[in-house]
């Protein structure tokens, strides 16, 4: 059994110092786990640089002041932090995790005054899906939740609290034997997985659902981009559950999945194929330090 993630060395940056890992605690009376009061990023270095950091960080900030709270540390302040923290820690292939919540000062649903904390942890963390199954192509169960209508959740926002669904979502398809669980939207479309964007291959085009409802992933873009400057030509579409049987392919873009072949959605099969593996590929030269590239 490995270790706990609150048992494992090194340093956390907490609120604009570095302290001891197993030192970085929140109090049981904090708003954010109560409340959901909390948002979060995850971001990848590769070769010791973070991929797209200020991206994240902006994001970050950007979660926040949806769920209206104010970071109070600049998106430079917390690229430094990150960076800092990844040379305290000697991670060069890490993950990184910032997260920001709503302390303790007042513990019912109004939270006017409460202190906005911060905190970046890093650790080594290589593929998201087992290796072996990443290679043929994952299963994918169909969730029972949807994603919630942006009229009734902040579905903009990386908060916490939009995650209870992908939790329940992701145990049921495990415990079916799933790697993961796809995602309808409130109107039934297709939307996302419980971490990742969804693309699907037709007749050499890519289709992917508009990301307007759910989180438009970092990844997400950059794969739009990285398909864009191999000429497949993109469309982001309302999908509809019953055009799957039509698709060739299918994978899924995050952060952690980085773009990771579907072989089966529910009752659907997909092969990975030369447009799957081609951004797949074009996705790592991508996520590789420029100075590498320079060399
Ligand atoms: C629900 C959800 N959708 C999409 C994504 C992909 O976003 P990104 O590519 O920015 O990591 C993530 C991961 O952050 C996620 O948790």
């Amino acid at each position: 059994m490995a270790l706990p993630f609150d048992q494992l060395d090194g340093v956390i940056w907490y609120d604009g110092h570095f302290v001891p890992w197993k030192d970085a605690k929140v109090h049981v009376l904090t708003h954010g786990l109560h409340y959901g009061s909390c948002v979060f990023e995850g971001q990848r270095a590769y070769g010791g640089v973070v991929f797209k950091q200020t991206e994240h960080h902006e994001r970050l900030h950007n979660s926040a002041e949806i769920l209206g709270f104010k970071l109070p540390y600049s998106v430079d302040e917390l690229n430094r932090a990150c960076e800092e923290l990844l040379v305290r820690m000697g991670l060069v292939d890490a993950y990184v995790r910032p997260v920001a919540w709503r302390g303790s000062e007042m513990m019912g649903v109004s939270a006017q005054s409460n202190t906005i904390h911060v905190a970046i942890a890093a650790w080594q963390w290589p593929s998201y899906f087992k290796p072996e199954e990443r290679a043929r192509g994952i299963r994918l169960d169909i969730a029972e939740y949807r994603r919630p209508d942006p009229a009734t959740a902040p579905s903009k926002s990386k908060a916490a609290g939009l995650y209870m669904i992908c939790t329940i979502s992701k145990h049921a398809a495990e415990n079916k034997g799933y790697a993961d669980a796809l995602m309808w939207d409130y109107e039934g479309y297709v939307a996302e997985a419980t971490g990742a964007n969804v693309f699907f291959v037709q007749n050499g085009k890519l289709h992917t659902p508009l990301a307007d409802r759910f989180l438009n992933g970092i990844t997400r873009q950059t794969v739009l981009d990285l398909a864009r400057r191999r000429g497949i030509e993109v469309i982001e579409r309302r999908i509809k559950p019953e055009e799957l049987s039509g698709f060739t392919e299918c994978f899924l873009t995050g952060t952690a999945a980085e773009v990771t072949p579907v072989s089966e959605v529910g009752p659907y099969t997909f092969k990975p194929g030369e447009i799957t593996l081609g951004l797949m590929n074009d996705y790592f030269a991508e996520v590789q330090p420029k100075r590498a590239a320079a060399e």
